[in-house]
């Protein structure tokens, strides 16, 4: 199969690169090698290339920045790019995976949300998420639409190496415990999305996060336990850590069309095996 996939370099990007690269014939760009914001790059690169699929895992994923200095690039990267890879992805007939996040959802439902719920993102960064969904969703290229959460994986900044890292200079770490999501590994989440594909699933959204809810307190404190990391953690609320842009309080990503990933425990173990934090 001819794949594309667009951000190759980021976290998700690299899983995706590892886990794709066995019997595809693979292109793989990156900022270097285009800017999808650049409408009419896009589309002649993807003309020429014409590739079955393609997967874009380029976004603007600084979440406090989108509030202010980052604002209008994260509606170009995450809202309109997304629309001029839907427009080239249909005229050339390909296949077009897409990843959203949980923060295009309010945070205020604790039965979690589904696959079609309504979306009311409550920061930029989600409403910039919202716009990438919307123009998918109109211009309508054959898509999977995938919302993942709190990701971490071994290449880019992410929660558990701020942890550990916040671990070696400190005595105690105050953490959130009000906000609630489900952890998702992204070299859980790249074999997913491949099965996805190689299942030929029906085209639309799907929810694909590791299994289980916690606040980021509980996820720091598993993280600690895991890894044999003395240090005392203490429980704060969002208001004692205030931050530029406002995050959901309950965000849990409820996968209703597929079978369910592995708990985030197993693979928070996984991912501290991979980068050799521990044995097993
Ligand atoms: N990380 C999370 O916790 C999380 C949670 C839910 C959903 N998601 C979604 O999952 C997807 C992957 O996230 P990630 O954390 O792997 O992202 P990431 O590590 O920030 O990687 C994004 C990649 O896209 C590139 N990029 C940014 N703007 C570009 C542009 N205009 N043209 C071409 N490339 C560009 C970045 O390059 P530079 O580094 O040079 O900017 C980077 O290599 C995104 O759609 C994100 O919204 C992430």
């Amino acid at each position: 199969m001819k794949i594309l996939i667009f951000g190759y370099q980021g976290m998700l990007g690299h899983e995706l690169v590892k886990v794709f690269k066995n019997n595809n014939e693979f292109t793989l760009w990156d900022r270097n090698e285009i800017d999808i914001a650049d409408q009419k790059d896009v589309e002649s690169k993807i003309g020429d290339l014409k590739p079955e699929v393609v997967i874009n895992a380029a976004a603007y994923t600084t979440v406090d920045l989108a509030e202010g200095e980052g604002k209008e690039i994260s509606y170009r990267v995450n809202g309109e790019a997304v629309g001029f890879l839907a427009e080239a992805c249909k005229k050339n007939d390909s296949i077009l995976i897409h990843y959203s996040s949980d923060y295009v959802f309010n945070g205020t439902n604790k039965d979690g949300y589904r696959e079609d719920d309504q979306l009311d993102p409550i920061n930029e960064y989600g409403k910039s998420k919202a716009l990438g969904e919307k123009l998918l969703k109109e211009i309508g290229p054959e898509f999977y639409l995938i919302r993942p959460s709190w990701m971490f994986g071994a290449s880019g900044k992410n929660f558990v190496e701020t942890m550990l890292n916040l671990a070696e200079k400190n005595k105690e770490i105050r953490v959130v415990n009000d906000q609630y999501g489900k952890p998702t590994y992204a070299r859980d989440l790249a074999e997913r999305t491949k099965e996805l594909l190689e299942l030929k699933k029906p085209f639309g959204i799907y929810h694909l996060t590791n299994e289980g809810v916690c606040t980021w307190y509980e996820f720091a404190v598993k993280i600690f336990e895991l890894a044999e990391v003395k240090i005392k953690v203490i429980p704060v609320t969002s208001a004692e850590f205030p931050t530029p842009a406002k995050r959901p309080a309950y965000s849990a990503l409820i996968n209703t069309k597929l079978p369910l990933s592995k708990s985030w425990q197993e693979a928070l173990r996984d991912y501290l095996i991979e980068t050799k934090k521990i044995r097993n």
